[in-house]
């Protein structure tokens, strides 16, 4: 399947998106842009950086941080890596082609589910594999670039702070005790990394780097190319850009969250376009339940003036609609919430 990883400097038709879901870069907003937090700010009591990520997580969905601990230069060292990774030949790449979405490590290329034609490719080329804060999964993972294993798993560990760090402000945002949201979420949660790489593309008007998605997942954390747009996010209809800044990562919230929350913090559709001059690559940090646990809205947040919109279930009955839903632009929420049971939601 090598065929598939070729590098694409023309536009074959199987790239090329109808008319209705181009991306209309012109009309991406250029007022609006996601919240940046500071997580240094107010070292004695960071009431104000809770107060700011709880707006964020409710207005957005996304936002920013910088000052974050994890050094400078890791970041760097990962950012490389990564893309030396994806700039192999396409021989060595090759053997870890695969369409087969069980696959622990793999490179594969998203496609978009069109009516009544043949599914577009996206313009990218992207890698999954599992991270742990403690575990480098070293026989799985790329022995080339040759760093690339040491680098990870030093990459990994840090992430794994933040996370920590991250679910606790949004636990205290919600009014909760600071390891609620992560005991909700389970013992052996889920960890996903996905890199992603966009080559630079002739027509940017005709493709997509990343399809219109939400993450199913609880929370994403995004290291991104330094110096090069192209994620973009929904915000009041319109599609806003999240324009690099240096040193942040860019977080968001996966599904899962919102509907712990019981739908007060948002999941929100987000899109990478491409662009003619610069390759741009990311790497998103995945956290997620595993199968096995239960995910409802959490009791606390349910009074009688909040009456639960979602209905229990587990993590594998989400994922399994997720699946029923692949290759459209996805409502798995949707399916669970409780006024839409027993309706065809998507
Ligand atoms: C993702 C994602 C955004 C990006 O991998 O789920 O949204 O900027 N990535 O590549
Ligand atoms: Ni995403």
């Amino acid at each position: 399947m090598v065929s598939d990883l070729v590098p694409m400097s023309s536009l074959s038709p199987n790239l090329i998106l109808p008319e209705g879901l181009r991306p209309k870069l012109s009309q991406v907003s250029t007022l609006a842009s996601i919240p940046i937090i500071d997580l240094n700010e107010d070292q004695h009591g960071h009431g104000n950086i809770v107060q700011k990520i709880s707006q964020a997580c409710e207005e957005y969905g996304f936002f920013q941080v910088i000052n974050h601990g994890v050094p400078e230069e890791l970041c760097t060292r990962m950012m490389n890596t990564i893309t030396e990774f994806f700039n192999l030949p396409p021989e060595e790449k090759a053997q870890f082609f695969s369409t087969d979405p069980t696959k622990e490590v793999r490179i594969f290329n998203f496609y978009l589910k069109v009516k009544d034609q043949e599914n577009v490719k996206m313009w990218s080329e992207s890698f999954s594999q599992p991270w742990h804060p403690h575990d480098n999964f070293s026989d799985l993972l790329p022995k080339n670039p040759p760093q690339y294993r040491e680098v990870f798993g030093e990459y990994a560990k840090e992430i794994g702070k933040l996370n920590n760090r991250l679910f606790s402000l949004i636990s205290q945002g919600l009014g909760l005790e600071e390891d609620c949201i992560q005991k909700k979420l389970g013992d052996n949660p889920k960890l996903r990394a996905q890199g992603n790489y966009y080559p630079p593309c002739p027509e940017p008007e005709l493709t997509l780097g990343l399809a219109v998605h939400t993450d199913p997942n609880a929370l994403t954390v995004v290291l991104q190319s330094e110096g090069v747009t192209g994620l973009q996010v929904i915000k009041d209809g319109k599609w806003v850009s999240v324009d690099p800044v240096p040193n942040a990562f860019v977080v968001n919230l996966g599904d899962q969250i919102q509907v712990l929350s019981n739908g007060r913090y948002k999941s929100v559709h987000h899109r990478a376009v491409t662009n003619k001059e610069k390759l741009r690559v990311s790497l998103a940090m995945f956290y997620g339940p595993n199968k096995e646990t239960w995910i409802g809205p959490i009791e606390e947040l349910i009074d009688e003036e909040h009456p639960p919109v979602y209905r229990r279930y587990r993590q594998a009955e989400f994922l399994e609609e997720f699946m029923r839903q692949e290759g459209t632009r996805r409502m798995v929420k949707e399916a669970f919430e409780i006024r839409n049971q027993g309706k065809p939601v998507n």
